[in-house]
């Protein structure tokens, strides 16, 4: 990976330093560790989230009121543009709740047009999965609905609508979820959630591009927009202490945009993704964030007190004409502030118990992602049969299946599965629970997942979301 030119470890060198100067006798400046130190002053102000109200009291419940309504939001200087929210701001409100918390939520539609919520990765009830025409209603403009599922499982989540979800999501309707487990170590750093998005603005003003920029080649390449969003802020400033971790909980929610999650001279501590921790946590110059996906990392900042250091959007391979000509863009500033360097805390390695599914005797399918370019149309699927003349899959309660998911098209496509987690059955891999996944050009992933209670109809999709409504989704029904 030569992407990142700059020298690692500096702070290494700087704390041999340190060292020497403790071993030559000199004692003035006794090197605090990160966990005797707060993080600096004001540190995530840019990036500060909308805080819903909990309005029950009882501390195992988080009970809140969410409308999804339009807001002006001024996304480019200058420029206001019309945003599709929840709750008046992007992102939606951060929903923070403890594992096995119950969780409700009082929804209001005062959009325009039908919406819903899903709950990207939790596993709800069937019924709670926000699927209009499969699970539920759409809820109408002026509609409510009430949404309840317990917080089963300790991770990073989001919610956003499954309806016309191309436009809604590109216009701004994403959420984080947090769901935190009590037992995690303090070594891992403070929590900040960081909403990786963009939104499509037309050049010189604050409004949307047409729906349907691009043509049919908009629907083919996925339509990424055209500013670059960190919790909803254009390149804001992060700051930091050198050595004081900080545990980035990173969410890709853009319709289309892939990410490589890099900060230069820096490595990254990966503890996981969609459900958590991973068995194992991994050094990592960098990785790819796909839309949908989650990673749970450690940063630690390294440079030298005063500086500061871009996060950057690089382009990153998804197919045909994604990186061909485009230049990286600025995301977030990563301030070091003046406070001298502290020592960084050791990242525990073996991280959770994760026991690979049993694939004996497994129900094997094959989903071939298929794009269908005949009758100057664009209509993608799974077998060459889109979402609107889909067979589901059926499985019973008990079942365990596996899918191998191939890829012959000349695009990438993250494969995301509602309902269950799923192994990748690949030993390369760190093991570790997921609900979407990067299906490379030309390649094939296979994944095992068991079904082991809540029967309904759920649906499997790729979360380019512009491919998702040109056909390529599809519904598994789960049988008692
Ligand atoms: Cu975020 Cu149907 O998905
Ligand atoms: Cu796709």
């Amino acid at each position: 990976m030569t992407r990142f030119a700059r020298p690692a470890h500096r702070l290494g060198a700087l704390l041999a330093g340190v060292f020497l100067i403790a071993a030559c006798g000199r004692n003035d400046d006794p090197q605090l560790t990160a966990l005797e130190v707060d993080q600096p002053d004001g540190w995530d102000d840019e990036l500060a989230l909308n805080i819903p109200v909990d309005i029950n009291p009882d501390p195992n419940i988080l009970e809140i009121e969410l409308e999804a309504k339009l807001a002006e939001i001024e996304f480019r200087e200058g420029f206001r543009t019309p945003a599709w929210t929840y709750g008046g701001t992007v992102p939606g409100p951060f929903i923070r709740a403890k594992v096995g918390e119950t969780i409700i939520v009082h929804f209001r539609n005062s959009l325009p047009e039908p919406t819903s919520i899903h709950w990207h990765g939790m596993r709800v009830p069937n019924e709670m999965d926000g699927v209009p025409g499969v699970t539920q209603d759409p809820v109408p403009s002026g509609g409510e609905f009430r949404y309840e599922f317990v917080a089963r499982d300790a991770g990073t989540f989001w919610y956003h609508p499954h309806i016309n979800s191309a436009a809604q999501v590109g216009w701004g309707m994403y959420g984080p979820i947090v769901v935190e487990d009590p037992d995690d170590p303090p070594e891992f750093g403070d929590d900040l959630v960081l909403v990786l998005s963009d939104i499509g603005i037309a050049e010189g003003s604050g409004d949307f591009l047409p729906v349907d920029t691009g043509g049919l080649f908009g629907d083919l390449f996925g339509r990424e927009g055209t500013v670059l969003l960190v919790n909803g802020k254009v390149r804001p400033t992060l700051k930091v202490r050198a050595g004081k971790q900080q545990r980035w909980r990173i969410i890709n929610t853009a319709r289309a945009r892939y990410y490589t999650i890099g900060v230069p001279g820096h490595t990254l501590v990966r503890l996981g993704g969609d459900n958590g921790l991973a068995a194992r946590s991994a050094e990592l110059p960098n990785f790819v964030l796909v839309p949908g996906e989650r990673a749970d990392i450690v940063f630690t900042p390294s440079d030298e007190p005063g500086e500061t250091t871009m996060f950057r959007w690089v382009p990153t391979e998804r197919g045909f004409g994604s990186v061909f000509n485009r230049p990286r863009e600025d995301m977030m500033a990563i301030r070091t502030v003046d406070d001298p360097p502290v020592i960084p805390s050791a990242i525990p390695v073996e991280l959770r118990e994760i026991e690979p599914i049993d694939i004996e005797g497994a129900v094997e399918r094959t989903l071939d992602m298929t794009i269908d370019l005949s009758n100057n149309d664009v209509v993608m699927g799974f077998n060459g049969i889109p979402h609107w003349s889909f067979e589901p899959i059926e499985a019973r309660i008990g079942e365990t299946h596996v899918w191998t998911l191939t890829n012959e098209t000349i695009f990438a496509h993250p494969f995301h599965l509602h309902g269950y987690f799923f192994q990748v059955l690949d030993d390369t891999r760190i093991p570790e629970w997921k609900d979407t996944i990067d299906i490379p050009v030309e390649s094939a992933v296979r994944i095992a997942i068991r079904f082991d209670d809540r029967p309904g109809a759920w649906m499997y999709h790729c979360h380019i979301l512009d491919h998702a409504e040109a056909g390529m989704m599809g519904q598994l029904h789960v049988l008692p």
